[in-house]
Order: structure tokens, then sequence, then C-alpha cells
């Protein structure tokens, strides 16, 4: 489950998210919309503990995370799969070594973790590339690297900020399957930040939308699509 409760934050004194509740139950899937610079990269930031709130109560399953010290915040990051917007991937690692790190941080052997990233990197259609370089990768290449990582250790809670961004259409279209499989492959709680709300939709429980710092809407999709506001947005009128 993950859950929020009037969160809050600004930045110098600029209110960026004002008073944000939605819960996402255990095993559902969470379509986070709204425009550039809504806050819904921060949402994310502040599940997996790397911003804490000025305000408002944050949960992931029992465990709330305001009081929480860094080490153990560091614990319940083992729990979280993140995709984050800018792909954050060690540029001083092997492909290979990206996508098995959580594991290796985990201590698991290392046969087993190399089973486990071929694996990935198989469902991930770049079956070959691991002993490559970041650098030396598309855009759309790394997305698919930063989903096999996110989901390596087989996460409860997965996190996926724009995970499609960039990429073709046909590779769009196998990321939110994939991303759907592996979340009901663990029964994962799951919140995927996308601007590609065709994509989006039929594999959400519920859509929140976002605008400017508010909660516009948050609830199961087949009333979202019904609501005026995430309706224009999905069909990209001007509000
Ligand atoms: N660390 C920070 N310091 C100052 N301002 C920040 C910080 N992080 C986010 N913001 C501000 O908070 C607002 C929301 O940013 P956020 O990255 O969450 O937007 P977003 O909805 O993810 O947008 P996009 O769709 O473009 O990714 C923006 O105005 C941004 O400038
Ligand atoms: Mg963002």
């Amino acid at each position: 489950m993950i859950r929020l409760e009037g969160v809050g934050k600004a930045f110098d004194g600029q209110p960026v998210l004002r008073d944000i509740s939605f819960t996402v139950p255990a095993g559902g899937t969470l379509g986070l919309i709204g425009a550039g610079g809504a806050g819904k990269s921060l949402v994310l930031k502040i599940l997996c503990g790397l911003v804490r709130p000025d305000a408002g109560r944050v949960w992931l399953d029992d465990t709330e995370l305001g009081p929480l010290s860094e080490r153990e915040l560091m614990d319940v990051r083992g729990r979280i799969g993140m995709i984050f917007q800018n792909y954050a991937l060690f540029d001083y690692l092997t492909v290979a070594e990206n996508i098995g790190f959580p594991l290796a941080r985990m201590q698991r052997p290392a046969d087993a973790i190399a089973a486990r990233v071929q694996t990935r990197l198989d469902q991930v259609h770049l079956p070959d590339i691991g002993p490559r370089y970041p650098r030396e990768l598309s855009g759309g290449m790394k997305k698919r690297v930063c989903l096999a990582r996110a989901t390596v250790h087989d996460p409860p809670i997965m996190l996926c900020d724009d995970p499609t961004a960039g990429l073709d259409p046909v590779t769009t279209n196998r990321i939110f399957r994939l991303l759907k499989d592996l979340q009901a492959q663990n029964d994962a709680t799951a919140i995927i930040v996308s601007h590609e709300t065709g994509y989006l939709r039929p594999i959400c429980d519920a859509i929140a939308l976002l605008d400017r710092g508010r909660l516009v809407f948050a609830g199961p999709t087949a009333e979202a699509v019904e609501h005026p506001e995430v309706r224009a947005f999905m069909e990209g009128e001007p509000p």
C-alpha cells in the first residue's frame, strides 16, 4: 500500500505541492498524470524518501516514512523499484553491473545475479548489451535498462517516472506491457508517471491528476475518464 495524507512541500517559500492525499491499495496500479512542473516527480521522490515533505504523512505498507532515520530509509528503499526520469544510471558501471546493483547490494551470489540480469535483459529485448556502458546507449535503450534495474529484485513497490519518454510507439507499448507483467508477477503496488495517457489507462486501476501542485482528481480509472478535467487533460485540450 502507498498512502499520502495532506502532503505539502515548498522550495524557497514557493509551494510546489499542496495538501496531496491519495492511497494506492496493495497490488494496485495508479497512473499519475499532469502537465510539466505539476509536481509528479516530486511526489515519487517523497515516496522513496529522497525528499522530505514540509507537511503531511506518507506510508509505504505499514511503514510511516516521516519518523525514519536516513539509515532506516535506506532499508525501505530496498523494497522500492524506482525508474528515475533522468535515468540515474551509474556511468562507470557496465549495463549488467547497473542492472545487478540492487542484488549486489543485497549480497546475492554472483552467478544468481548474472542469471537474473540476463533474464531482465532478455525481457527488455536487449539481450547482448550487458558488457556495454550507459554512454554507448540511445535514450530508449537507457530507459529499458532502467526498467530492468528497477525490477531486478522483484520489489513490492514500483515507482516509475516517465518510463517511456523518448521511445517509439512499439517499444512504448512493450515497456508498458512489461511493467504491467512485472507488477502482476510480484503483486506489486505501483505508481506510473506518464504523458502517454492512451497506453497508461488500460494498465491502471486508478488515475490521479496533478495541476500546479494540487490534486485535481484521484480515483478509479473508470471514474477518471468521466471527470471533465481529467478527460480534457487526456484529450490534450487547453484549460
Ligand atoms: N529540488 C528542488 N528545488 C527547487 N524546486 C524544485 C525542486 N524539485 C522540484 N522543484 C520544483 O517543483 C515543481 C514540480 O517539479 P516536478 O519535477 O515534480 O514536476 P513534474 O510534474 O515531474 O514535471 P515534468 O512532467 O516536466 O517531469 C517545479 O516547479 C520544480 O521547479
Ligand atoms: Mg517529472
